[in-house]
């Protein structure tokens, strides 16, 4: 009895046909749901004969599978029926390709340098494993400046009879200045042409991983050398930049600072782009927040470079790229660059 139902529901489902989706849904509701012919044949299953169970049950399994394949079968054909008019597109790949995004540190050091080039500076690099020679010696660090110490810089190889033979991890973008330095003078200390780069890259420093530090960061360093430089350029290139990177209501305050390689020395803040400057929880009720360090290169660090201090001066500043992604996009923990989610990742599509 059973089996001459089912032999029956076999025919009737190869030859099902449908014209629409909806018609395909008749069909699943009158075959597959539960109060379906062949869900009601399972419910029957209960009463078979213990002998015939297993030529029953397999008969069914057979039935439910064809059914499911050809009433899926007859949705696809409608989907295509219903889209294929309008969008055939034969060439299309034939999946969704999820495109990734560029990183956000990418977007901002890409922002950095577009618009120092377009002021006359160019790229330069150098290597971010370095000798101590160009980090510390030839940037005018005195033999026992602290961030010489193994507490603040990781060190590669140490020569404890010569230092600057030291290898290390660069804990600062101003290794580039030396380099770019050295290879731009003739040997009387006369520059080949005058100076003007722009040296993005990665920086490592011994410090504990929290969401304000990390062991590794970037920075964008920039070094501007040729006769009759002056504060007064540095200041106008660094006020144009801030205008463009923050906005045009932009103003930015230079406060007197040390680094061992610029002499005078100064950090620079910009109006708080969030308040205005009238003061908010953003720039700690100030006004102001701090982006980066500058000032006129030491006449020790062009010596020492080979460059004739009497001749040329020159301007330097260093930023860090987190700190300038931070304010613009307000990313509150440093972790976040470095941990790859993609979820993280795709809210910067936008920007991209
Ligand atoms: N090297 C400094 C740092 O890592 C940043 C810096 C400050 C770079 C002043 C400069 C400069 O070129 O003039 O904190």
């Amino acid at each position: 009895m059973i089996l001459d139902k089912i032999d029956e529901l076999l025919k009737e489902v190869q030859t099902l046909s449908a014209k629409n989706a909806d018609e395909v849904e008749q069909l699943r509701l009158k075959y597959l749901s539960k109060k379906g012919e062949i869900t009601a044949l399972m419910n029957d299953f209960r009463n078979v004969a213990a002998d015939q169970k297993k030529t029953v049950g397999m008969k069914i399994n057979e039935l439910k599978t064809l059914a499911t394949e050809r009433i899926n079968q007859l949705r696809e054909e409608c989907e295509t029926q219903e889209t294929g008019d309008v969008t055939l597109d034969l060439t299309r790949t034939p999946y969704p390709v999820k495109l990734g995004t560029r990183h956000p540190l990418t977007i901002v050091t890409n922002e950095i340098i577009d618009i120092f080039s377009r002021m006359g500076f160019v790229l330069a690099d150098g290597p971010e494993v370095e000798d101590d020679l160009h980090v510390f010696t030839k940037m005018n660090f005195a033999a026992d400046h602290p961030a010489r110490d193994m507490q603040d810089t990781f060190f590669v190889s140490q020569h404890p009879n010569d230092v600057t033979k030291n290898i290390l991890l660069r804990s600062h973008t101003s290794s580039v200045q030396a380099r770019v330095m050295e290879n731009m003078h003739d040997e009387n200390g006369k520059l080949t042409a005058p100076i003007r780069v722009i040296c993005p890259g990665r920086v490592y420093r011994n410090e504990a991983i929290t969401a304000r530090a990390h062991c590794f960061f970037h920075q964008v360093e920039g070094l501007y050398i040729d006769k009759n430089v002056s504060f007064t350029d540095l200041k106008q290139v660094l006020l144009s930049f801030a205008k463009e990177m923050f906005g045009a209501d932009t103003k930015i305050r230079l406060r007197p600072s040390y680094f061992p390689f610029t002499e005078p020395s100064a950090e620079m803040d910009i109006s708080c782009f969030i308040c205005g400057g009238e003061g908010c929880g953003f720039c700690k009720h100030t006004g102001w927040v701090e982006i980066l360090g500058c000032g006129m290169v030491d006449p020790n660090v062009l010596e020492q470079c080979g460059i004739d201090s009497s001749v040329y001066s020159g301007y330097a500043f260093g930023m860090g790229v987190e700190r300038i992604t931070n304010l613009k996009y307000r990313v509150n923990d440093l972790r976040l660059f470095s941990e790859n989610d993609t979820r993280f990742l795709e809210e910067f599509e936008a920007a991209d």
